[in-house]
């Protein structure tokens, strides 16, 4: 556990330091657990969510995108059963006041009855409380008076917009089953026992896909996005097989509106936690928005003339959750050489280059001409074409290189006297330390190839 503590703290001073997030409202001595995403961070995040949407709604012909907003009528919520039941069960130390899931203190078979009898304080070994259960639905008021008639929330998750937005969707495409909505956004919630980093925040960012389908597909449509979800894994993020674990949760355990659901688990250092989630959330909801809004929900099927509430099978990603997965795995410190000749360690995250905030720095070699003109040029042109570029002309080579590992770029490109006479420019490969020499013209579609445009 010790090795892992480190990794963590390797990570989250590794971030701060490069830019990539930064503790939030530091400036004011920090609000705990909130996060700033910094310049590469950004761009790791939206990179991440760029991908997602090119895979999953542009690359597919039957996922069409929406965005609904943060705050809805509340009695969306309520239908949904937010307001009752969206609760974790609390319990706290009568001497050390610490507060506690109470789930997160019983092994897992045990979650379900949640008997605490003989626990006690993991903190201090004092006695605890009973369990209350809090609802993790951050309130607020709409207008200028502060009372019930006024009082809304903050959305919990994505999902909700789209299951209230189904019957719009449905009377403007005017498409056959099966389709599906996606959203990406904000949610929040106010967790007991937020924290590890942007593991579990207060508030995060949702990839979420509500894919709507005729029950006697539902189970089909569901291996169909257990398949696309493995596929996002390993060949977007490229998160290790043996780290990744995917956990068909027993029916004796699903939630009550669930059919099958599959929790996608990564083994973090502080544990095998969730990264996303798959479920078939039958009618549940559908059904519920249309017994509380009166409005007829089903779907007409002009082939059969059959009316019926679809099923709903919800693939749901983390977007925060995506970004410390991929820091994690691709983070690594290997040996390089320095320019007497010695080994040093070297930290490198070895980011997909498709999710790397930057693709290309480039290097001239000195700060004089004609080579800061032809790195500039490159630079401009790279920019051009829709790449994410970085030019460096300050500190020794050396300490340039050091710098783009850190920060994940696949490729660092040199120009240096030679490129004057032959227009050539050196690309050194962050992984295999290999340099190559390629013709200033060549370089766009060297890096487009490498990249490759789909994943
Ligand atoms: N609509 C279904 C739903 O919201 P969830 O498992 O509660 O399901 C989906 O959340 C995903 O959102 C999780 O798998 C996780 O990646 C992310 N997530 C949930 N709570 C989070 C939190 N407090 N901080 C960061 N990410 C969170």
């Amino acid at each position: 556990m010790e090795g892992a503590r480190d990794r963590m703290d390797q990570l989250v001073s590794l971030c701060k330091r490069r830019g990539f997030i930064y503790p939030g409202s530091e400036l004011y001595g920090g609000f705990a657990n909130s996060w700033d995403y910094g310049p590469y961070g950004v761009e790791l995040k939206r990179n991440i969510r760029d991908a997602w949407w090119s895979r999953f709604v542009h690359g597919r012909a039957d996922v069409y995108g929406l965005e609904t907003p943060i705050i809805m009528n509340p009695k969306a919520w309520e239908a949904s059963g937010h307001l009752e039941t969206f609760t974790d069960p609390l319990v706290d130390c009568k001497k050390c006041k610490h507060r506690f899931r109470a789930d997160q203190l019983v092994d897992a078979e045990e979650e379900k009855t949640l008997d605490l009898s003989g626990i006690r304080c993991p903190n201090c070994g004092g006695e605890l409380t009973d369990i209350r259960q809090f609802n993790l639905m951050f309130k607020t008021f709409v207008g200028v008076t502060e009372d019930a008639s006024s009082a809304a929330f903050l959305r919990p998750e994505t999902a909700g917009g789209m299951f209230v937005a189904w019957k719009n969707v449905r009377d403007s495409l005017h498409r056959r089953l099966p389709f599906g909505i996606a959203q990406i956004g904000k949610a929040f919630r106010n967790e007991i026992t937020p924290g590890n980093f942007i593991f579990r925040t207060r508030e995060f960012e949702q990839m979420e896909i509500e894919y709507f389908v005729h029950p006697s597909k539902a189970s089909e449509a569901f291996d169909m996005w257990l398949q696309e979800m493995k596929s996002w894994v390993a060949d977007v993020l490229h998160l290790s097989s043996s780290r990744v674990v995917y956990k068909d949760i027993p029916r004796e355990e699903l939630a009550h509106y669930s059919a099958r659901t599959v929790d996608i688990e990564y083994r973090y250092p502080f544990g095998q936690k969730e990264l996303y989630g798959l479920a078939n959330r039958t009618d549940y909801d559908l059904s519920r928005h249309q017994d509380a809004s009166g409005e007829d929900l089903r779907y007409l099927d002009p082939d059969t003339n059959e009316r019926f509430l679809p099923y709903v099978i919800e693939p749901t990603w983390g977007a925060d959750r995506s970004v410390l997965a991929v820091l994690l795995e691709h983070l690594d410190i290997d040996e390089a050489k320095t320019a007497e000749g010695e080994k040093e360690p070297r930290m490198v995250l070895r980011l997909p280059p498709r999710l790397a905030p930057v693709q290309a720095a480039i290097l001239p070699l000195q700060k004089k001409e004609p080579l800061v003109a032809a790195a500039t040029e490159l630079a401009a042109t790279l920019r051009g074409a829709g790449w994410s570029v970085e030019y460096d002309e300050t500190g020794s080579i050396g300490k340039r290189y050091r710098r783009q590992d850190e920060i994940g770029t696949p490729w660092c490109i040199t120009v240096d006297p030679q490129t004057a006479d032959d227009h050539t420019a050196t690309i050194r490969d962050r992984d295999a330390m290999s340099q190559e020499r390629v013709a200033l013209r060549d370089i766009p579609s060297w890096i487009a190839d490498k990249v490759g445009r789909r994943d």
